[in-house]
């Protein structure tokens, strides 16, 4: 029987990504360099074991985990992401309230909740192009515009940004320009993290007085215990002297375990409450038996030290695929890399003239040649700074370093055999 759908869900597209991975999992022989997921040897079975052990022996913590929570989130957890929170970011962050931290399911609802108080359909976030691409989805599904700014190979350009924003004012939209999201710690898609000098130069634009209303900066932090190299930065929220207008999204997705999904915010203070009648209205609360055992993990001492075995996972990982990338594709006129900083990914540019896309050559001749990867135009907003479909996003979460070398070489082959 056919379905009358709402207008959103006609609207709503699939998640490119659905569709790469349905063609992995067909095919289980394909080395698949295109998911984001963390690398399954390194999920703390020993410490949940242990965290879960302890939590249900019991009876009465046993019994308020296994009950619903609130909709803000288990308290003792709120307050202990937000004491680590101080501790890394210092004397700003001290006078933070754990009023402000709200636990979500997966920084993904969190950054849902954030955009649907604040935007409405028209409205625009602008963001760095490229961007994490299922944000831009969900951003897509609100008739929420994603207006793309120019990045370098050290992040978003500071100048662009100001450009955009002129070129928003002169169109007169500047009023609809309500956020500005940024992955500021090696973000989705390229490995980069942003310097404290552009973090400097990238909040005085967007805290400038001329923004009414005032133009919210969302700092998703999913990578930040991955950074490997250079010095970290203090988060956007440092430089945001009345710490209003910066929204943080953290997650244990990436840090311990994306099964647990397990995300949290701090906020405005403002917005906590309208924040928290949406997520009311949705699921009254994320699943408490989780946040109960994360509080339990971090009780224990369990997760820094699990922190420290992923950095030294992906820092042999990044290696490997850095080695590949040198042996395989520095021969290939025009393939270049960036080589992040850490996280889980890492951004290849091709010649302008092959793309990467779907319907092109390359994509085809790369599955035939065994291997999987995500097409860097997914990463693009709509609008703004223009697609570059010669571009891919490399993952090396997932894959052993075998299979990363042997990946990679399938990929410099599949190119070399499109340009020849
Ligand atoms: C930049 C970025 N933000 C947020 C998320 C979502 O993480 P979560 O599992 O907490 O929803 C991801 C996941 O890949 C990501 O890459």
């Amino acid at each position: 029987m056919p379905v009358s759908l709402s207008l959103r869900a006609r609207s709503a597209h699939g998640q490119p990504i659905s569709e790469l991975m349905a063609r992995a999992l067909a095919n289980p022989r394909l080395i698949s360099l295109a998911a984001g997921f963390v690398d399954s040897a390194t999920l703390p079975q020993a410490e949940t074991r242990q965290a879960f052990q302890e939590l249900l022996s019991e009876t009465l913590a046993a019994q308020q985990a296994l009950q619903y929570g609130t909709t803000i989130g288990y308290t003792p957890l709120r307050e202990a992401i937000l004491e680590r929170f101080q501790a890394e970011e210092g004397s700003h962050a001290a006078d933070l309230h754990v009023d402000r931290v709200v636990l979500t399911a997966g920084s993904n609802q969190l950054l849902h909740l954030v955009t649907e108080t604040l935007l409405d359909p028209g409205d625009i976030v602008l963001c760095s192009a490229p961007s994490y691409f299922v944000y831009l989805g969900l951003l897509r599904n609100l008739g929420v515009r994603a207006v793309g700014v120019d990045c370098d190979e050290r992040g978003i350009l500071p100048d662009a940004l100001d450009e955009q924003l002129d070129r928003l004012a002169h169109a007169g939209q500047l009023a609809r320009v309500k956020a500005l999201y940024l992955v500021s710690y090696c973000d989705n898609p390229r490995g980069v993290s942003l310097s404290a000098e552009r973090r400097r130069r990238v909040m005085d634009i967007c805290l400038n007085s001329r923004y009414r209303p005032p133009l919210h900066v969302i700092d998703d932090l999913a990578y930040r215990e991955l950074q490997l190299s250079g010095e970290r930065a203090p988060s956007l929220f440092h430089f945001d002297p009345t710490g209003q207008q910066t929204i943080l999204a953290g997650t244990f997705s990436k840090s311990f375990s994306p099964g647990m999904r397990i995300g949290w915010g701090i906020l405005p203070r403002e917005l906590v409450s309208p924040v928290c009648h949406q997520k009311g209205n949705i699921d009254f609360g994320s699943p408490n038996l989780n946040q109960h055992l994360m509080h339990r993990v971090l009780q224990l001492g369990l997760f820094d030290a699990h922190v420290q075995r992923l950095r030294e996972t992906y820092e042999r990982k990044l290696a490997v695929t850095v080695q590949a990338a040198q042996a395989s594709l520095a021969s290939l006129p025009g393939v270049r890399w960036i080589v992040p900083d850490g996280g889980l990914y890492v951004w290849l540019e091709l010649p302008p003239s092959v793309p990467s896309g779907l319907d092109g050559q390359l994509f085809h001749r790369a599955i035939e040649r065994g291997v999987l990867y995500v097409p860097g135009e997914y990463c693009y907003p709509d609008e703004g700074a223009s697609k570059q479909r010669n571009t891919i996003r490399l993952s090396f979460g997932v894959p052993s370093p075998a299979a990363i070398t042997e990946g990679i070489a399938a990929l410099g082959d599949a190119i070399a055999d499109v340009m020849a």
